[in-house]
């Protein structure tokens, strides 16, 4: 099977996602986490890559919130684009958002085609990093950025090993690294002043706040969608997510780095 073809979220998997981290998103914070990380780049006016666009929550905030010139948002899913879509067309935006569904690899687009490449809980699932970047480095303009957030391995422990091995039974594939390999990736990849927040502490606290929506306001909900043994399994992983940052075994940060000006 190929990276790509072992990525597809199920239907009912983005169906539970959405529930939970709200209208548009495939993962936690929202548009004010979309906020927070183009923070300290220039969005106005700009050609924004964002590569996993998902359901295409962050292509609508980049342009109507954040005045993107226009936003392409690429993604390995269809069936994720056409939600997209639809989102996209319903916030009004869609002459400034393209979208479209690519195999992986080699980007769809001209050398030094966007000032800003954005990528959010996607990375973790390319086998080849550093070939990723390069491939970010060589569509981004001299000068330009790359931004996002991700999940990395911080410790080969039980609370890891648990969340690594519910993901995987998810028939998803997940290459998490640490924040150092992935900050090497960057730096060996055409990219310089590169940067990483930690953000483990509060995305912690928010993972335990959608805990405690799946265990109650939204119980009712998701055990009409997937029926009792659904609603433990999705519990179990929403719970070892938690645990997972909680107790050291991932960590999550927002990233920048920056394309070298020739
Ligand atoms: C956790 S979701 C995050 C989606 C979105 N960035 C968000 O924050 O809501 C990961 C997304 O990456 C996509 N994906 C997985 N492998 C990919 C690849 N090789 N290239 C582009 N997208 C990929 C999946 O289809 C999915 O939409």
């Amino acid at each position: 099977m190929t990276d790509a073809a072992a990525n597809r979220y199920d239907s009912r998997t983005i169906g539970m996602m959405e529930l939970v981290y709200g209208k548009g998103y495939l993962s936690a914070g929202g548009d004010e986490e979309v906020a927070r990380i183009v923070s300290a780049v220039t969005i106005e006016g700009n050609d924004v890559l964002d590569i996993g666009c998902g359901l295409g929550g962050a292509a609508v905030t980049l342009v109507r919130d954040h005045r993107a010139r226009h936003v392409h948002g690429l993604d390995i899913d269809s069936r994720v684009i056409e939600r997209a879509v639809e989102l996209v067309e319903a916030a009004g935006v869609a002459e400034q958002v393209t979208l479209t569904q690519f195999g992986g690899g080699v980007l769809p687009y001209a050398d030094d085609s966007f000032e800003v490449v954005y990528v959010t809980a996607t990375t973790c699932h390319l086998e080849d990093l550093a070939g990723f970047f390069r491939e970010s480095c060589r569509v981004l303009r001299a000068g330009g950025w790359i931004v996002g957030g991700e999940w990395f391995k911080a410790a080969d422990n039980a609370a890891f090993k648990c969340w690594d091995s519910l993901l995987r039974e998810q028939g998803l594939n997940f290459h998490f690294v640490s924040r150092q390999q992935f900050e090497t990736a960057l730096s060996t990849s055409g990219f310089e002043q590169v940067s990483a927040v930690n953000r483990t502490q509060a995305t912690s606290e928010l993972t335990r706040d959608y805990l405690r929506r799946v265990e109650t306001d939204l119980r009712g909900e998701l055990l009409a969608k997937l029926g009792a043994e659904g609603l433990d399994s999705f519990l179990a992983w929403t719970r070892s997510r938690y645990d997972a940052l909680a107790n050291g075994g991932m960590y999550y940060g927002h990233f920048r780095a920056r394309k070298l000006a020739t």
